[in-house]
């Protein structure tokens, strides 16, 4: 952000921090200080992030100065109290803020060496409105829109969100499938149009296959037609196969050669006519070339050089230029072609909900977000999540809507995506009792600054920051069943007139003039244990 645009306002009318829509001068050592550069097992770094709202009232300073990392298959907590910015920080990491009225003004974000920041500087200039709290930003939307595109590297295959509210992530006007679909085909479409074109639907192998699995669904007996349905899929070559047959003779034990000719469709679909393949192929061009377009972006987000790049983007620009005169060829017919595609991600997000533990995964791939309950719209943001396999899911209270049976099964399944893939989880929620259960590490949140790092046992052993302190103690324990339970006093902060120094100190019971009027610094008090207070005073955590 550059020092020229900071404006200048007039005094809040409680008198206390003046409302700069800037970012405020450091406290001195705070925890988001110059500090080299750490890639190595680290995924995502996140240095001096600040993100204010620019509303009617005045600026909302959302996140201050928020500084975290998060290593390579590992799970760190956020915590916090509502309001404290833990939304606002996933959001931030996927450049996915409402802007207007938001705008991150400030900081870093490393994703494995990309800033995603790269160019935040020249997207927009603020101007303070004379006698106001407000701050007119002008924004530049093609750098903000380069900007935008830039994150298409990196969502999906490189960072997921399970947002908090499946009910307005998800559009009402799409079937589930659809917009599972969408994602699948976004993310990992090369791999599944590839698929599609190397399927063997007439390999010797097939017609025993089948047999194989109508005398498994005579049997009445489901593992063995699971069993049945997969040799299908291999000799056929094609997975989704295999989930579709299941489905099809699944209820069909009284007289499975009914569905025989449903098979046989099935099979259809997969046998490629001249049109489909060239279709099939012309898309796998241009997703190379979306793929290609993704490597430029992530060099430019690495290197900071835009030069050498913008050339091999006007060489891809010309070419979908023809692939696009392609596409409107096939006009009048292109929802023939396109079919393979679409029944094929069908049968994928069938499995994928089958993962996520929904029973009747047909009918709800059928259906319509309004059909399905809380849990259910939930337990479909994770597939969609899940669907691109990510190196960093961001989950935003993933289980705050599911029943606690539920709750332990997706928890399961976080954690074997972890295991299989060794994805990295930043887990956002205000339980703490899931935090205990699946996090590696805890990162405490308030009022837009971070409060405590720790290692998740050392921080139930030994918290150490009052506000922390205040979150363990309101919480029941197993090993202190007559324990009282406290609560903080007070509430977070309005954070348009943010407290100065602490903004934890109206709340805190051993506040201290100084806490008052400097920020504290993040001083390491053990290993990997890091807190922001003047009641401590290790050294200053450098980076
Ligand atoms: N669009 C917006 N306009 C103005 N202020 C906003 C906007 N979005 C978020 N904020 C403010 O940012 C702050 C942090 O909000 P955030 O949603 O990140 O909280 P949270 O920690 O996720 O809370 P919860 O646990 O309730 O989900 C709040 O003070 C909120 O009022
Ligand atoms: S810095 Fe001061 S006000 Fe803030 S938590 Fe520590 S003791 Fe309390
Ligand atoms: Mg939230």
């Amino acid at each position: 952000m550059s020092a020229a645009a900071s404006p200048t306002v007039p005094p809040s009318p409680s008198g206390e921090s003046p409302p700069s829509p800037l970012p405020e001068a450091e406290a001195v050592g705070a925890p988001t200080e110059a500090a080299p550069r750490r890639i190595g097992n680290v995924v995502l770094d996140v240095r001096d992030l600040r993100t204010y709202f620019f509303t009617y009232d005045g600026v909302v300073k959302a996140l201050d100065g928020v500084g975290f990392s998060v290593r390579r298959g590992e799970t760190l907590g956020l915590v916090g109290e509502t309001g404290c910015g833990k939304s606002v920080t996933a959001f931030s990491i996927t450049r996915l803020i409402a802007d207007p009225p938001g705008r991150i003004m400030d900081g870093t974000i490393l994703f494995k060496g990309a800033n995603l920041l790269y160019g935040l500087d020249r997207e927009a200039s603020f101007k303070t409105i004379k006698g106001t709290n407000r701050v007119k930003v002008v924004r530049r939307f093609r750098r903000i829109r380069a900007a935008q595109d830039r994150m298409m590297a990196v969502r999906g295959g490189g960072i997921s969100m399970i947002f908090q509210e499946p009910t307005s992530a998800l559009n009402p006007i799409f079937s589930i499938s659809d917009q599972i679909s969408e994602a699948l085909l976004l993310h990992r479409g090369e791999a599944i149009t590839q698929g599609l074109l190397k399927a063997t639907p007439t390999a010797r192998g097939v017609e025993p296959a089948i047999q194989g699995m109508l005398k498994a669904a005579r049997l009445n007996d489901g593992p063995a037609l699971r069993e049945a349905t997969k040799k299908f899929a291999e000799a056929a070559n094609l997975p989704s196969l295999g989930t579709q047959a299941y489905y099809i003779l699944r209820n069909a034990y009284a007289d499975p050669d009914v569905k025989l000719p449903e098979i046989r469709k099935a099979l259809k679909r997969a046998q490629l006519g001249g049109f489909r393949r060239a279709f099939l192929r012309s898309e796998l061009t241009r997703l190379s070339l979306q793929t290609e377009l993704k490597q430029i972006y992530m060099s430019e987000m690495r290197n900071g050089r835009i030069e050498r790049a913008k050339r091999s983007l006007s060489a891809s620009r010309r070419l979908r230029h023809k692939l696009t005169h392609f596409y409107y060829g096939l006009w009048g017919v292109r929802g023939s072609v396109r079919k393979p595609l679409k029944e094929e991600t069908l049968w994928q997000t069938v499995r994928l909900l089958e993962e996520v533990s929904i029973a009747n995964p047909v009918q709800v791939a059928r259906g319509y977000p309004h059909e399905l309950s809380g849990g259910m719209l939930q337990r479909v943001m994770i597939a969609m999540a899940l669907s691109s396999e990510p190196e960093l899911l961001i989950a935003d209270e993933p289980t705050t809507a599911l029943d606690v049976t539920i709750q332990a099964q997706i928890l399961e399944l976080m954690r074997e995506l972890k295991s299989r893939i060794g994805t990295a989880i930043l887990l956002i929620t205000h339980d703490l009792g899931v935090i205990a259960e699946v996090s590696d590490r805890v990162c405490v949140m308030y009022a837009g600054n971070i409060a405590e790092i720790a290692p998740v046992k050392e921080l139930y052993r030994r918290p150490l920051h009052p506000y922390t302190q205040g979150l363990l103690n309101s919480i029941p324990r197993m090993d202190d069943p007559d324990k009282k339970l406290e609560s903080i006093p007070g509430s977070v902060p309005n954070l348009i007139f943010p407290p100065a120094g602490c903004r934890f100190h109206p709340r805190c019971p051993h506040a201290m003039p100084v806490c008052r009027e400097h920020r504290p610094p993040m001083t390491v008090e053990g290993d990997g244990h890091l807190v922001a207070c003047y009641l401590y005073n290790g050294p200053v955590y450098k980076g």
